[in-house]
């Protein structure tokens, strides 16, 4: 098995980084004090960047407290436990019983190795949980499992989530204390997207839903860091499946868009090409990146698919019609 460049996070996370890394990575500043990332989900990305300080933080508890679990474990003896419940419950690709009968201990126990291993076999690798906050992924029929590729990458993880000492919280973005912070360092942002969902966004998951009120308020999070000289770095999309977030594309003309498909940077996206639907972007407030207009790109991509209604989604309430 070829090692990759990068540590992949064994949750294959929704909305997790790992494939954007080659172009996320080079964007970042070569040298970075303190690194924050403030929606750490699977943790691709902060788990992949060198820096002398590595914070990472999610809203869903019981992620970070596996990533705690993790950082504390043993990668022999994880992997040696991990087996004996897989055997225990007879879990395959086909015994839906068995993953169902794990997923009532763990709902009642709430063992951290027993949520990794349901992760394996759910559906998608999901992580969901319902408002009492019990694990609700339904089965990964014919699809998920345990197997070596994870073994592999779950190694990997611990030992780098141990050796670079990351420190791990959980708290709303809101309510996380940015304020240690100096002039240069780095606060990557991936959070949900407005006009995206993830399992950890739908709404009624036990975990806050994400709304254009979060939206509103990361963006001035972010303004406030750039007035204190802090850098930052936000993943988004402005365009999705015919959607546009306005709002963010209006906030992000104060700074450098970088936009992740090549495509888009030289603004010659040709409206022939339907099979580009997303507009990936990094927005920072450093670098001296493509200054395309992204209002005009993105309703030209927009028109490809004139039967969605996109304009409600506005944010802050400066979008056009
Ligand atoms: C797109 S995912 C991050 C994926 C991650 N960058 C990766 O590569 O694996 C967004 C994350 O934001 C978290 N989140 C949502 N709302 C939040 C909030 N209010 N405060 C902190 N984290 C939040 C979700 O739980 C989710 O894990």
């Amino acid at each position: 098995m070829a090692t990759s460049k990068y540590i992949k996070s064994p949750m294959n996370y929704t909305g997790g980084k790992f494939k954007l890394l080659n172009d996320i990575i080079p964007l970042f500043p070569k040298e970075i004090n303190n690194f924050v990332d403030l929606f750490a989900g699977g943790l691709n990305v902060g788990l992949n960047v060198e820096a002398k300080n590595i914070y990472a933080n999610d809203q869903i508890t019981y992620l970070v407290d596996l990533y705690k679990f993790f950082q504390e474990s043993n990668e022999d003896e994880l992997v040696s436990a991990i087996k004996d419940r897989i055997a225990k419950y007879d879990l395959s690709k086909t015994n839906a019983d068995g993953y169902k009968a794990l997923r009532n201990e763990y709902n009642k126990d709430k063992s951290l190795l027993d949520l990794f291993v349901l992760t394996c076999y759910s559906f998608n690798h999901q992580i969901r949980f319902n408002n009492s906050h019990e694990f609700n992924s339904p089965f990964g029929k014919e699809r998920s499992s345990y197997n070596n590729t994870i073994e592999a990458n779950l190694k990997r993880f611990c030992s780098a989530l141990r050796n670079k000492n990351v420190k791990l919280s959980s708290i709303d973005f809101r309510d996380y204390d940015l304020s240690f912070l100096e002039p240069g360092d780095l606060v990557y942002c991936d959070p949900p997207y407005l006009i995206s969902t993830g399992s950890y966004n739908d709404g009624n998951r036990g975990f806050k839903d994400w709304t254009k009120v979060e939206d509103a308020a990361l963006l001035k999070l972010l303004d406030d860091l750039n007035d204190r000289g802090v850098l930052f770095a936000l993943s988004n999309v402005f365009v999705h499946k015919g959607m546009r977030n306005d709002g963010l594309i209006e906030w992000s003309k104060k700074y450098n868009v970088n936009y992740l498909d090549k495509t888009y940077s030289n603004c010659s996206y040709h409206f022939s090409d339907r099979n580009t639907k997303t507009v990936e972007v990094l927005v920072t407030n450093y670098g001296d990146a493509s200054q395309c207009d992204a209002t005009a790109l993105s309703e030209n991509i927009v028109k490809e698919e004139p039967s969605v209604k996109y304009s409600q989604l506005s944010l802050l309430g400066n979008a056009t019609e």
